[in-house]
């Protein structure tokens, strides 16, 4: 097995607080390997941006190491650190290109900060742009370029240096989902041809189902659960799985409850399920459900609206139909 591109141990950060400190990052594992597309979700506060600031260093761990390509950045002084973060590209929610230069000017940017000479960096320039779309905008000024444009020449500038991470912090959270989709396709296209790694925190589960082959949910800065979508998808109780595949949430009469019913095809067929439920009779109703096809598996949620008494007859015929089946509400 090839050693991850992007590995953390143990990584805490704590900040200093005048009443209690903040525990920002407490204790976190995590590998993503090479080529691999890795989502970071979780709360506002669960400590995702720390986790990426902590990442190139930029903010210093309290303990825990960060290894980047096979290289410890935690252990390196700061001269070290800043060649070392070349190899990092990051992509930010905005974007904050210089509106005095051009769009080719600010891809410009980062490599004259490199001692790029100047003949190599306008062809390096014209080959980034043409590689996110936008080799006919080179002379266009920011103020000219829509908010999906914008967010290509933020990558465009991140790829600059030829990292070996992309490092995304909510890169569609300021465009429409029309763009959203535009802009993922083109971060998973860059996966594809440049083999890059790219870790992506994001709010929105949409962009998870979109783009990423694993995901890790974080929670007051720990690890809640961790996997490869096609696994988290199929696994019963899970948190993200409810997030990934949500169902709307039901008034309920009274003297009734809600059993919710999960399930993946490769484990039981729908026929099955749909059997067991026609089984508990017509005061059982399917009130709201999704059966759909998400990480190349086929998975189903169903909401099962039924009388207060007769949930343990419906949990029980469920159970030994083979389907994962609680009580929600
Ligand atoms: N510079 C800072 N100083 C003190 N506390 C901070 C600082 N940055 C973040 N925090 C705290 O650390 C926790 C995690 O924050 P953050 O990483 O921004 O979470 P997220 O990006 O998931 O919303 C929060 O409780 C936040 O208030
Ligand atoms: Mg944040």
């Amino acid at each position: 097995m090839t050693e991850p591109q992007i590995q953390l141990r143990a990584l805490r950060k704590i900040y200093p607080a005048k009443g209690a400190d903040v525990v920002a990052l407490d204790g976190i594992d995590l590998d993503v390997p090479r080529g691999a597309i890795h989502g970071i979700v979780g709360r506002s506060g669960a400590g995702k941006s720390t986790l990426i600031r902590c990442l190139t260093l930029l903010e210093r761990p309290t303990s825990g190491t960060v290894t980047i390509d096979g290289q410890e950045l935690s252990g390196l002084p700061e001269a070290k650190l800043r060649s070392a973060r070349r190899r990092i590209g990051m992509v930010f929610q905005h974007v904050n290109l210089l509106d005095s230069r051009t769009i080719a000017g600010n891809v410009a940017y980062p490599l004259e900060i490199a001692g790029v000479p100047r003949a190599q960096r306008a062809s390096r320039v014209a080959e980034l742009l043409e590689l996110v779309g936008l080799a006919d905008r080179a002379d266009a000024y920011p103020a000219e370029l829509s908010g999906g444009q914008m967010q290509r020449v933020g990558i465009a500038r991140a790829l600059a240096t030829e990292p070996a991470v992309l490092l995304c912090d909510e890169p569609t959270s300021a465009l429409d989902s029309a763009t959203t989709r535009q802009i993922l396709g083109l971060i998973r296209d860059l996966r594809d041809r440049l083999g890059i790694t790219v870790l992506i925190i994001t709010h929105e589960m949409a962009v998870v189902r979109e783009i990423c082959d694993s995901v890790t949910l974080l929670g007051h800065g720990k690890v809640v659960e961790h996997g490869a979508l096609g696994d988290v998808v199929g696994k019963y109780g899970s948190h993200l799985a409810r997030e990934l595949i949500p169902v709307p949430d039901l008034p309920l009469g009274v003297e009734r409850s809600l059993v919710e019913v999960a399930y993946s095809t490769d484990d039981v067929a729908t026929h099955v399920v749909l059997a067991a439920v026609a089984a508990l009779g017509t005061d059982a109703e399917i009130a709201a459900g999704t059966i759909e096809t998400l990480a190349g598996r086929r998975v189903g949620r169903l909401q099962i609206d039924l009388p207060d008494d007769r949930v343990e007859e419906a949990l029980s015929r469920l159970h030994s139909a083979g389907v994962h089946a609680e009580v929600t509400r």
